[in-house]
């Protein structure tokens, strides 16, 4: 596991998994390998298969994966590049099949920056599984146009439907899942100021909550940042099953080392 930004779910439950499942998981930050001091990442990627089975990356660049994944003889798993968050959409997907028994009848609404990692893989995963997913986000923050491309070539296939809205409030309306990340994503300091003016009006706070349906979750892969995307009542709140949410990371995690590596 190589770690270009911070973590806590995603090392803490890869390197748990990994143990329970008798597994030796090597936990490294960039500027521990040559990797910091300006080793290519080919050359990199070349050598660790040489002793590990598999690699898993959380990068700023998406390219810096897809260059791991080319030169790598071993699997690549993305822990977060800056277009997605895989393993988050999985655990995501897990738990909103947990709280409701199935996908396919469940209105997913993804509130606020839909351009960001975990929007992207939100609606790829719930495009691949024939759900339902409206994005309201500002028009400058509405998904990339290739990720979107292929969100609708999967739901073609599968009978899931995307919707693509500004207001909130209007996407809300009758919504099972209520579902929000940070305004401010790790990379993104520089755009700060910007991105809070943009996102302003897109808090998930207890007045949109009411909007949604009466059976209504409240998610966030977290870390959250209350008062800015959610208010301290609605994760605090009834709605919110971020805990479970968190912990099946664990869980889901095991089942994609168990199938790749065995
Ligand atoms: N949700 C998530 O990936 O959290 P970490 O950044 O703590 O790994
Ligand atoms: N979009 C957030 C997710 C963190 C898990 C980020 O990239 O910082």
């Amino acid at each position: 596991m190589i770690f270009e930004k911070p973590s806590t779910r995603t090392r803490v439950s890869m390197e748990v998994a990994a143990v329970q499942l008798g597994a030796y998981p090597l936990a490294l930050r960039r500027e521990e390998l040559q990797l910091g001091r300006g080793e290519p990442i080919k050359d990199t990627a070349r050598v660790l298969s040489r002793y590990v089975d598999a690699i898993a990356a959380r990068v700023y660049s998406h390219e810096s994966l897809e260059e791991m994944a080319a030169y790598a003889t071993v699997p690549v798993i993305n822990m977060l590049s800056d277009v997605e968050h895989p393993l988050q959409a999985l655990a995501d997907a897990f738990t909103i099949k947990e709280k409701f028994g199935a996908i396919d009848r469940v209105k997913v609404v993804y509130v606020g920056d839909g351009r960001n990692n975990v929007a992207h893989s939100l609606l790829l995963v719930i495009a691949k599984l024939g759900g339902h997913i409206a994005v309201a986000s500002p028009p400058a923050l509405q998904p990339r146009r290739d990720v979107l491309e292929a969100a609708r070539a999967a739901a073609s296939e599968t009978g899931a439907t995307i919707e693509l809205l500004e207001d909130p409030k209007e996407a809300v309306r009758g919504a099972d899942v209520v579902y929000t990340d940070v305004w401010v994503s790790m990379g993104e300091e520089a755009e700060a100021e910007e991105r809070r003016k943009l996102l302003q009006d897109y808090q998930v706070n207890a007045e949109l909550m009411s909007l949604a349906s009466n059976r209504a979750v409240f998610m966030h892969c977290l870390p959250a940042h209350r008062g800015e995307e959610v208010t301290d009542d609605v994760i605090e709140g009834p709605w919110s099953v971020v805990w479970d949410q968190a912990e099946n990371r664990l869980h889901v995690q095991k089942a994609v080392l168990a199938l790749i590596l065995s």
